[in-house]
């Protein structure tokens, strides 16, 4: 569970450390939902939960006025450096959102309200009638191989798996069932909405390791449902565990890099 107390603090710090692999591997899903915003010039497009403002600069580069919302320091100040966007330091769900806006984009920002239905009419009534929605989120994490493989690799030394969290549980795969976010958003009074499964190989990497299957392994221990796992666990656990997960990776080397399968809902709609 990742709530936005965490985004505020321990995860939005690591975060901020990781963009040299997280967008990696949120890219290529990424693209597809800037793709499915159809033409942003000119427009006022807000970005919901937009982190380190990779897709703000994105968008802004396709001639769109970006705003990117976050509720993290850590993350709005490495989107500050960059420009090319304005940020609101907010809790999307609730705090003033300027606008209106033409269009509302997020890549894996949406699922972290604690009201959900309450802030998505929120964004909404920041968005001009008829306004663009896409929301780019997490399948579920069996069809994510760089939350899948690395548990299945280490489950014997993991001990007993937790059972799942019930949908809609804050964190990457919250929005993992269509037959929970659906309501959400109609509740929410976004019209038209449909949603598509899109599927793309995504690099694991972070750091300078000259060693691909290294570097996937480091991303894996700071990031995503392994890394919850190893929290307080000893270190010649965690380094047994690092092995048998680089040795699972060495079926997803591919040239200089180690790639797994992503797959992710595109979610459109209209305000
Ligand atoms: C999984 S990250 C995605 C970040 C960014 N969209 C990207 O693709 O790199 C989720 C983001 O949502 C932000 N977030 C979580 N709850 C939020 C809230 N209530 N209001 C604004 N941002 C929030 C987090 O701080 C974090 O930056």
């Amino acid at each position: 569970m990742v709530n936005k107390l965490d985004w505020q603090g321990s995860v939005g710090k690591e975060w901020s450390k990781r963009m040299d692999g997280l967008d990696p591997l949120l890219g290529p899903v990424g693209d597809m939902g800037i793709t499915a915003l159809g033409n942003v010039a000119a427009k006022r497009v807000l970005d919901v939960g937009c982190g380190a403002g990779s897709t703000s600069r994105a968008l802004a580069s396709l001639a769109a006025n970006v705003t990117g919302v976050d509720i993290s320091q850590d993350l709005l100040a490495l989107a500050k450096q960059q420009g090319a966007a304005d940020y609101i330091l907010a809790n999307a769900a609730v705090d003033p959102l300027g606008g209106p806006y033409d269009a509302v984009f997020s890549r894996c920002g949406a699922m972290f309200f604690d009201d959900a239905v309450a802030g998505w009419a929120h964004i909404r009534n920041a968005t001009v009638q008829g306004g663009n929605l896409v929301i780019v989120c997490w399948c579920a994490a069996q069809e994510n191989g760089w939350a899948s493989i690395p548990i299945k690799a280490a489950a014997s030394l993991l001990g007993e798996m937790p059972p799942p969290p019930p949908a809609g549980t804050p964190g990457p795969f919250a929005w993992a069932d269509p037959g929970f976010f659906a309501p959400i958003l109609e509740n929410a009074g976004w019209n038209n909405l449909a949603w598509r499964a899109v599927e793309a190989h995504a690099v694991l990497t972070t750091g300078d390791d000259p060693d691909p299957v290294a570097r996937a392994v480091q991303f894996t221990l700071r990031i995503g449902p392994l890394a919850r796992r190893l929290e307080g666990m000893p270190p010649e656990k965690r380094t047994e565990i690092a092995q048998v997960v680089a040795a699972a990776y060495q079926e997803y080397l591919d040239g200089d890099a180690v790639r797994v399968p992503t797959k992710a809902w595109i979610i459109t709609g209209n305000a």
